[in-house]
């Protein structure tokens, strides 16, 4: 039986943000991540609300998206889609914009905070984003903000409001959020493992190892957990969208 690996944020399009620098190095990342287990991979370049021109975001990233997906053709790499990762911007909830944000074909949205966006405001926008627009937000490496002065609250937040987040596979082994990514696992406060893979060498992907970890860690089950819930994203997906058909046609 194969094991359906699903990586939910990766920066494998070439060229378009701090990740791949060009075609090569991106079929260079594909081809690590099928050594490291993953089937299906989502592309999640950066979109910064202050720097980006959303249709010209929208242009240069599905060019490139284009272009990795041919290269990879024949090539039995893993099957990849199409997202971003969104910085969060005030009034993101009820942003006409936030649609060309979500995982593809998927009412999910992956978003990246900074350590002092999370106020009030953010609160409220996030409560918009998923009652008013119907879009539920994933918080991208949500270990990274631990230091934020509303961390707790955040956590809080996530659990009351049932937001899903996700962790670096990469956390587990940085002495700086090792203990934190743990922590946050145990206690039932992450939904997603994803690689956040920009080169490789900066975070090249260690799926295999981190669920490995987990699982002597912490206990099969939640190395478990992580994997039906990003293969329950990818189904949704597919159900929704219609590029995995035109890869797969
Ligand atoms: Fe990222």
């Amino acid at each position: 039986m194969v094991i359906i690996i699903f990586d939910i944020h990766s920066h494998i399009l070439p060229a378009v943000d701090d990740g791949a620098k060009d075609i090569n190095e991106a079929l260079q990342l594909l081809e690590m991540m099928k050594e490291d287990g993953i089937t299906d991979v989502i592309a999640t370049p950066h979109f910064y609300p202050d720097s980006d021109n959303l249709d010209e975001f929208k242009m240069r990233t599905e060019e490139a998206y284009k272009t990795l997906c041919s290269a990879a053709e024949g090539k039995n790499l893993p099957r990849i889609y199409f997202g971003c990762e969104v910085l969060y911007f005030r009034y993101l909830g009820t942003s006409e914009a936030v649609t060309d944000f979500r995982l593809d074909g998927s009412n999910y949205l992956l978003l990246e905070l900074t350590d002092d966006c999370i106020t009030d405001s953010f609160f409220e926008d996030i409560a918009n984003l998923k009652n008013k627009s119907g879009i539920i937000p994933i918080i991208a490496h949500i270990e990274r903000y631990y230091k934020a002065p509303s961390f707790r609250k955040l956590l809080k937040f996530v659990k009351s409001e049932n937001i899903p987040t996700q962790v670096n596979a990469s956390s587990l082994f940085s002495p700086y959020y090792k203990r934190i990514t743990e922590k946050l696992i145990k206690k039932g406060y992450v939904n997603f493992l994803a690689t956040d893979s920009h080169s490789i060498d900066i975070r090249p992907p260690q799926m295999k190892n981190a669920l490995k970890h987990i699982t002597e860690k912490l206990g099969e089950e939640y190395a478990n957990g992580l994997i039906r819930n990003s293969r329950l994203l990818l189904e949704e997906m597919t159900r929704k969208g219609d590029l995995y058909e035109k890869q797969n046609a």
